[in-house]
């Protein structure tokens, strides 16, 4: 039976040889060999000393543990270390064989950019965080109740046509489908007026979803950034002051803005909004030739959005008082912004992901 002071003795000069075989060591081959030789776990040098312990007493197992632990816990750092050693000569020797060329240049790696949709809705928001709107976020699945019924759009309207909304698998106690991806950001009209005391002013930026086929200037899915004011003497004054402010802001200082009736169930008066061409400076031809233009179409006016005075009856539904409160809405399509902006003509590039049409933004 072998002895502490043996064991010892072996491990000493275990560690001795250990270290004078791994310097000699030249290639990854000889590292691996060398550390099943000493490391190994079935039947390396230690493992079998540390097996050859069992038979000592209690006393002399935790001395000779002890060692034993710190000379593999060396070699481990030893090997380690000649890891390093032999990469670092391993790179020098390719270097200098030529077939690593250090003074190549190195590559670019490529640099993402924000989307124009996202650049879009950004501008869009500033310009009304300028005058104080807040951004708020809303679902993207909606209820039926917030995007028809609490904006006045009664059962039957044209608007929840299978053909214009985009219904889920889901059904109330009645057996009626409730609800669907967003098809405007008007719900959140609704749910900040619930949420919030007035004074209100929020702008609300996001995606929204149609039934319908894709064409140049329609997508199934696209970007809206909706708007509300409510508060106790707003009038139809600081819709058109506030949104001719946001015209300038966005298209240029020289901007003008043109508002003729039009219908949306959730607001009374509702308008849309066109501004002045800023193409043809409104002449609606280039100039100096009958060619008609190709931003307005030759009308000189842009249809940017819808708006209007809140609608009493929405008011009332989300718990404003409309004998105390009065607010405005309005709602812009983003893409059409950027196209217009942009001069691009056709709604499908945005999402056809060709990184030669979006690097140019
Ligand atoms: N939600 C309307 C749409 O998607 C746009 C709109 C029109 C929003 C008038 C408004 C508004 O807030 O006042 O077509």
């Amino acid at each position: 039976m072998t002895t502490a002071p043996e064991i010892l003795g072996t491990l000493h000069t275990l560690k001795t040889i250990a270290i004078v075989e791994l310097d000699a060591v030249e290639d990854a081959a000889g590292l691996e060999a060398w550390r099943i030789a000493y490391l190994g776990r079935k039947d390396g040098r230690i493992t079998m000393i540390m097996k050859g312990m069992s038979a000592l007493d209690p006393e002399a197992k935790r001395t000779v543990g002890a060692m034993a632990n710190d000379v593999k816990t060396l070699l481990e750092s030893q090997l380690e270390v000649r890891t390093e050693e032999m990469k670092s000569v391993e790179l020098n020797r390719a270097s200098i064989e030529g077939r690593l060329d250090v003074t190549l240049p190195g590559r670019r790696p490529a640099l993402g950019r924000l989307h124009p949709i996202t650049q879009t809705v950004r501008e869009i928001t500033k310009a009304f965080a300028s005058m104080g709107f807040q951004v708020v976020e809303g679902p993207e699945v909606e209820t039926d109740h917030y995007n028809f019924e609490m904006l006045n759009i009664p059962k039957g309207h044209p608007a929840r046509d299978m053909f214009d909304t985009i219904w889920l698998d889901h059904t109330n106690a009645e057996g009626e489908q409730d609800m669907l991806l967003r098809t405007h950001t008007s719900p959140m009209q609704a749910r900040v007026m619930e949420m919030t005391k007035p004074p209100v002013r929020v702008v609300v930026p996001g995606r929204v979803y149609r039934y319908e086929a894709t064409d140049a200037t329609h997508e199934w899915h696209f970007a809206q950034v909706e708007g509300l004011a409510v508060d106790q003497g707003i009038t139809f004054a600081n819709l058109k002051g506030t949104l001719y402010e946001f015209a300038r802001l966005i298209f240029g200082p020289e901007r003008k803005v043109r508002f003729r009736c039009d219908f949306f169930p959730f607001v009374e008066p509702g308008v849309d909004m066109s501004i002045d061409c800023f193409n043809c400076d409104g002449a609606g031809n280039v100039k100096g030739s009958d060619d008609g233009c190709r931003i307005c179409r030759g009308s000189g006016w842009i249809e940017i959005m819808g708006a209007g005075m809140v609608h009493p009856r929405v008011l009332e539904m989300a718990n404003v008082d409309p004998t105390v409160y009065t607010g405005f809405a309005f709602g812009v399509g983003v893409e059409r912004i950027a196209m217009l902006k942009h001069g691009i003509d056709d709604i499908r590039y945005f999402y056809g992901n060709d990184a030669r049409f979006l690097r140019q933004f």
